[in-house]
C-alpha cells in the first residue's frame, strides 16, 4: 500500500518558496499573471491545471530558465527573482522536465555522478552520494546501462535521480508519472514520497491526473487560464465550486 505524504507540516516550517504575484507574457500572450502561492519545507503540493495552464512556464520561472515579466521568486527567504539558474541548483532548487532529457551518450551511473559532482556540498562524498541515489531509485542493476535500453519507467528514475544527486532541498517534477502503467506510477510515487521522508525534500508535482495527485500530496494548487483559482488539501479543492466550475466540470468523479 502506497504511503501517503506525512502529516502537513507544523505552520512553523520555514518557507522554502514563495512565489508572488508572477506573471509571464509571450508577446501578446498572457501565460501566467498575478500567480502567487508559498510552499513550506517538508510539504508535497501538487500544482494541477488543463494544458496550456502555465504549468510548466512557472517551473522555468522557479528554477531560473526564464524570467518572470513581473512578479518574485523567493528561496528559503532569500529573493532569487534575478540569480542564475545554476546558483539555484547549487543551492538545492532541484527540478526534471516534462519530457526527459537525459545525457544519452553517458551511461546511468555517469549521467546521476555528473550532477552529483556539480553540486556535492564540501565534505560529502560523490561515489557514496551516486551509490545511494543508486539504491533509492533501484537502478544499480542498469548503472552500466545508456538511458536508450532503459524503460520510461527508469529513464523517469534516472532523470530524478540526476536531479536530486549533490544537493536537494526543493524538486519539482513536471509530469513524471505521465506515459508510465499504473504500477509503475505507483512505485515512482512511493519513491518520490521516501525521498520527502528520508531527505527531507519539499516537493512541488505537476500532474493532469488529479487521482495521481490526491493520493500523494498534502496540498493542491490548481492553476486555469494563467492563473490560480484554488489553494487547499485535496478533499477541500475537490469540493471547491469554483474548481468543479471551472475545470472538473463532470470529470468530478475521478477525484473520488
Ligand atoms: N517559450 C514559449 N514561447 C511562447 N509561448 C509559450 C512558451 N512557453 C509556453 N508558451 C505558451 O504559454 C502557455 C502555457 O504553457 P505551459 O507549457 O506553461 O502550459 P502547461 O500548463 O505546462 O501545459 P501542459 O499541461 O500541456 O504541459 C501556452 O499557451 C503555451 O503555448
Ligand atoms: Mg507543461
Amino acid at each position: 500500500m502506497m504511503q501517503a505524504a506525512s502529516t502537513m507540516p507544523a505552520q512553523a516550517a520555514a518557507v522554502a518558496l514563495d512565489v508572488k504575484n508572477v506573471a509571464r507574457h509571450f508577446g501578446g500572450l498572457v501565460a501566467l499573471r498575478d500567480v502567487s502561492f508559498t510552499v513550506r519545507e517538508g510539504e508535497v503540493m501538487g500544482l494541477i491545471g488543463p494544458n496550456g495552464a502555465g504549468k510548466s512556464t512557472l517551473f522555468e520561472i522557479i528554477s531560473g530558465n526564464m524570467p518572470p515579466t513581473k512578479g518574485s521568486v523567493s528561496y528559503f527567504g532569500e529573493d532569487c527573482t534575478n540569480a542564475p539558474a545554476y546558483m539555484r541548483r547549487r543551492s538545492g532548487m532541484c527540478r526534471t522536465f516534462q519530457k526527459v532529457r537525459l545525457f544519452e551518450s553517458m551511461t546511468v551511473e555517469q549521467n546521476i555522478r555528473v550532477a552529483a559532482s556539480q553540486c556535492l556540498p564540501e565534505g560529502r562524498n560523490a561515489h557514496d552520494e551516486v551509490a545511494s541515489i543508486l539504491s533509492q531509485f533501484r537502478l544499480e542493476a542498469q548503472a552500466q546501462r545508456r538511458p536508450s535500453e532503459l524503460t520510461l519507467a527508469d529513464r523517469k528514475r534516472v532523470e530524478i535521480g540526476r536531479a536530486i544527486a549533490g544537493h536537494c532541498r526543493l524538486l519539482m517534477l513536471d509530469e513524471s508519472m505521465s506515459g508510465l502503467t499504473h504500477d509503475e506510477a505507483n512505485h515512482l510515487i512511493t519513491e518520490i514520497l521516501a525521498l520527502n521522508r528520508t531527505r527531507g525534500i519539499t516537493v512541488i508535482v505537476v500532474e493532469h491526473v488529479l487521482s495521481v495527485l490526491a493520493a500523494m500530496v498534502n496540498r493542491l494548487v490548481v492553476l486555469h487560464n494563467a492563473t490560480v483559482i484554488a489553494d487547499g488539501t485535496p478533499t477541500q479543492v475537490a469540493n471547491d465550486p469554483v474548481v468543479i466550475e471551472a475545470y472538473l466540470g463532470t470529470k468530478q468523479k475521478a477525484l473520488k
